[in-house]
């Protein structure tokens, strides 16, 4: 039997990286400090460990060494919504946990135990978070320890019907395999902010930065409705009177857009989030609605707007309720054998925080995988 490379996951959560990357790379560690998402992690991955605490409890001595590390780390700081304190705030701060690990591990045995490859994902709010400074400083971070570093944007709903973009990067030390550099940008993944970004480099870090070359993959081939139970429990819907306000809260060209689904006597559902916006100079709360066969991203439901709403329309009525976690961890890429927490809160927590898993696979397949040497792994043409 051919052995795969071993790889890290680093703030596992649900243990998405390790879903998809399942069958390239074996996981050898993994740890997450929430005991929820532990429990998550442990129900799927039977057998095998999660270290439950701080990262910064860690130490270099108790990870065992592997050729790629994941590391999704908390995004909150860097995100519009989270105040953008950045990368030196206690809960993005958590990557210096993690680099303390990778730099511990690089002085042990000669250097040979620190990862070769590391994937870093994120909101794509780091592009910008403090002008931009954050990102240099994790990139030249990077670059200053030997690795030659690039980041892509991606977008899951290039392979799954969510609209979810965040930023990978990914850093390599070590001859690079040929095909999985290009001497240019593309523009699916290397779109006009990142590529601002780049530019906005310090010289040195520029000189190891790469274009990583990544195929595009072939067109997705479901949409939201046909990811959704027709028949959810009765207690997953809304009143009507909340139907109503939501409804109220649309401004005319959402409203058009449901009363043209309403004509239809088809079943038919469309996505609702609901924001804030500046009309007039006043701050108004919105439900906006959207058919183009997305759901907008998922998030950790800390409060009642962040939960995506669904607007099913049928023969006439209309009906309001959220996305069902079952449904979120379909659009999150996960198979239905995927064991979500008993409740609805935490198994929505889980598949909010998670990583898209077809990109994780796309990745793992057409560049983390390669760069491993890994057998059978697709390079880029
Ligand atoms: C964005 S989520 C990553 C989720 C994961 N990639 C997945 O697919 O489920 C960030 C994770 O970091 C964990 N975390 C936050 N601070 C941490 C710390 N100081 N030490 C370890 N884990 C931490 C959180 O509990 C959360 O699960």
């Amino acid at each position: 039997m051919a052995t795969r490379p071993d790889f890290l996951e680093f703030f596992a959560g649900g243990g998405m990286a390790r879903v998809g990357l399942a069958g390239m790379f074996d996981c050898a560690f993994a740890n997450d400090i929430d005991p929820m998402k532990c429990d998550a992690y442990r129900a799927n991955a039977p057998g095998h460990e999660i270290a439950q605490g701080d990262i910064w409890n860690l130490r270099p001595a108790d990870i065992p060494a592997a050729s790629l590390a994941w590391a999704s780390f908390p995004c909150q700081d860097l995100s519009l919504a989270g105040g953008r304190r950045g990368l030196n705030a206690p809960r993005s701060g958590a990557f210096w946990g993690f680099w303390n690990l990778i730099e511990g591990m690089g002085i042990e045995k000669k250097g040979e135990k620190a990862p070769k490859t590391i994937v870093i994902e994120n909101v794509a709010g780091l592009l910008s978070s403090h002008g931009g400074r954050d990102l240099q400083t994790l990139i030249t971070t990077m670059a200053d320890a030997g690795y030659r570093v690039g980041a892509m944007l991606i977008d899951a709903a290039l392979f799954s019907p969510q609209s979810r973009q965040r930023l990978f990067i990914i850093a390599h030390k070590g001859k690079l395999p040929p095909g999985l550099v290009s001497d240019q940008p593309d523009d699916t993944f290397h779109p006009p902010a990142l590529r601002a970004a780049v530019a906005a480099l310090p010289d040195q870090t520029h000189m190891a930065w790469v274009w990583w070359r990544l195929p595009h993959p072939p067109r997705r081939n479901a949409d939201l409705v046909s990811l959704l139970d027709r028949n959810p429990p009765e207690s997953a819907w809304r009143s009507d009177a909340d139907a109503k306000h939501l409804l109220s809260q649309m401004a005319p060209l959402h409203r058009q857009r449901v009363e043209a689904a309403l004509a239809n006597p088809n079943w038919n559902a469309g996505a609702v989030y609901r924001r804030i916006r500046i009309e007039n100079g006043k701050r108004i709360q919105r439900a906006e609605i959207r058919y183009d066969g997305l759901a907008g991203c998922l998030r950790t439901p800390a409060g009642g707007s962040s939960k995506q709403l669904l607007i099913v329309t049928e023969n006439g009525r209309i009906r309001l309720r959220a996305v069902l976690a079952r449904e979120a961890a379909r659009l999150m890429g996960l198979p239905e054998t995927y064991v979500l927490p008993k409740a609805e809160t935490n198994a929505l927590k889980v598949m909010g925080d998670g990583v898209s898993v077809p990109v994780v696979r796309w990745l793992g397949e057409n560049l983390l995988a390669p760069l491993a040497g890994a057998k059978g792994a697709k390079a880029a043409a």
